[in-house]
């Protein structure tokens, strides 16, 4: 897995962020298990908790194209230094995340950070 490959689509995703209101600009890549890209970024409302986390954009586009398990996922602010996944988005990842684990990429001071998504989520409910 080409990790700076799917960073760099996760940032590619960021600019295309809609944050007018909070200027937090949140890009995210998934990759699947069928060796194929989705783009997520953060797009806000009016109605401030309508808002959409590029994580959960990037995941429901996956699965909209028929991806049924993520590997990795690389999320991206030019605002934030290891934009880690908010507590929903954990739980969305969740849902399509082996019990292993997937890598979760962020990046710091342009290096990349690579954790198992179970240190962000342990002791997870599955049915
Ligand atoms: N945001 C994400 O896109 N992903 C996260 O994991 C945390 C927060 C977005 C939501 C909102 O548009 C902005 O960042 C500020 O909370």
């Amino acid at each position: 897995m080409d990790y700076k490959l799917l960073m760099e689509k996760a940032k590619f995703a960021s600019q295309n962020s809609y944050s007018p209101y909070s200027k937090f600009a949140v890009g995210a890549c998934v990759y699947g298990k069928s060796g194929n890209y989705y783009y997520g970024c953060n797009f806000e409302n009016a109605s401030y908790g309508l808002t959409i986390c590029a994580e959960r954009n990037a995941i429901g586009n996956a699965i909209a194209n028929g991806e049924k398990e993520i590997t990795a996922i690389a999320i991206y602010s030019p605002n934030r230094d290891n934009c880690y996944p908010c507590g929903a988005c954990r739980a969305v990842i969740s849902e399509f995340c082996p019990d292993e684990g997937i890598d979760v990429i962020t990046e710091q001071n342009g290096e990349l950070n690579i954790r198992n998504f179970n240190e962000f989520l342990p002791e997870r409910f599955k049915l």
